[in-house]
């Protein structure tokens, strides 16, 4: 008989293992805020152990049931006011907008690595209601801004001394990969389908656009926007400084 796992074939010693943990976690399992929405549970760190440490940036629930949030090692335990607020003391001075005329399902993800990189703000340019699904909570820790109209957004920008710099692959764009971007920009995406609208064109103080080499005529409106954030990022950050996570 063969009791002993290592007794087993590859087959049979995969089947009778205990089943992995549910890809997903019902959300009454889950850290009381801030939860990953996919993966294993075990993302994070489990409950404080040891003394608890004192100040106002520790989150007692998180102490006592673990942070299983998707933060960096730098912010496990802390609640969210004291995040958003070491946040503001070093945030970028790059800005992003997007054109929210049709609930574009890429404004998540936008919002996503607008945290990533640490925008300065994100605008929301149109309709008011817009598609959190791709920004896995890091709305939370974003100054979110919205705006009726582009002009009203360039109206905004203008009077902090913020250039508005559409991004679209438009005749007359600038290319990015020689472009020297302000250091106090807004990048302003279009929708996916139309790209930027007319008005949009008309209140951007210049636009650029990326590189492409196949057929295909755009990229996606979110990954064009990391590129543009992370260009921003190569030409202005501080990128050997220990703010620069790599994990
Ligand atoms: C899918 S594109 C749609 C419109 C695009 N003008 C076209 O010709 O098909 C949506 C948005 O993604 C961004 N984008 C996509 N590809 C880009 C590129 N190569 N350069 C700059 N922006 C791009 C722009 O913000 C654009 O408005």
């Amino acid at each position: 008989m063969r009791d002993h796992p290592d007794d087993l074939g590859r087959d049979e010693r995969h089947r009778d293992e205990a089943p992995p943990p549910e890809a997903t976690t019902p959300p009454e399992e889950r850290a009381p805020y801030d939860p990953m929405p996919h993966g294993r549970p075990e993302v994070g760190v489990g409950p404080w152990e040891g003394p608890w440490p004192e100040g106002p940036q520790w989150d007692p629930v998180l102490l006592a049931e673990g942070d299983r949030r998707n933060v960096v090692d730098r912010y496990r335990y802390w609640t969210l006011e004291a995040v958003r607020a070491d946040l503001d003391t070093r945030r970028h001075d790059f800005h992003v907008a997007i054109e929210n005329w049709q609930h574009d399902f890429n404004i998540g993800t936008v919002v996503r690595s607008a945290n990533a990189f640490l925008a300065a703000e994100v605008h929301i340019v149109g309709n008011r209601r817009w598609n959190r699904r791709g920004a896995m909570v890091t709305d939370r820790y974003q100054h979110l801004r919205h705006h009726g109209s582009v002009p009203d957004l360039a109206a905004d920008l203008h009077a902090r001394g913020v250039a508005l710099w559409g991004v679209d692959n438009l005749p007359g764009s600038l290319p990015l990969e020689t472009a020297a971007l302000p250091r106090r920009v807004c990048f302003l995406f279009g929708q996916e389908g139309p790209g930027l609208s007319e008005q949009a064109r008309e209140a951007c103080d210049a636009t650029f656009s990326i590189a492409q080499f196949g057929s295909t005529r755009s990229i996606n409106a979110s990954a064009a926007a990391a590129i543009a954030m992370h260009t921003w990022v190569v030409q202005h950050a501080d990128l050997a400084g220990e703010d620069a996570w790599r994990g």
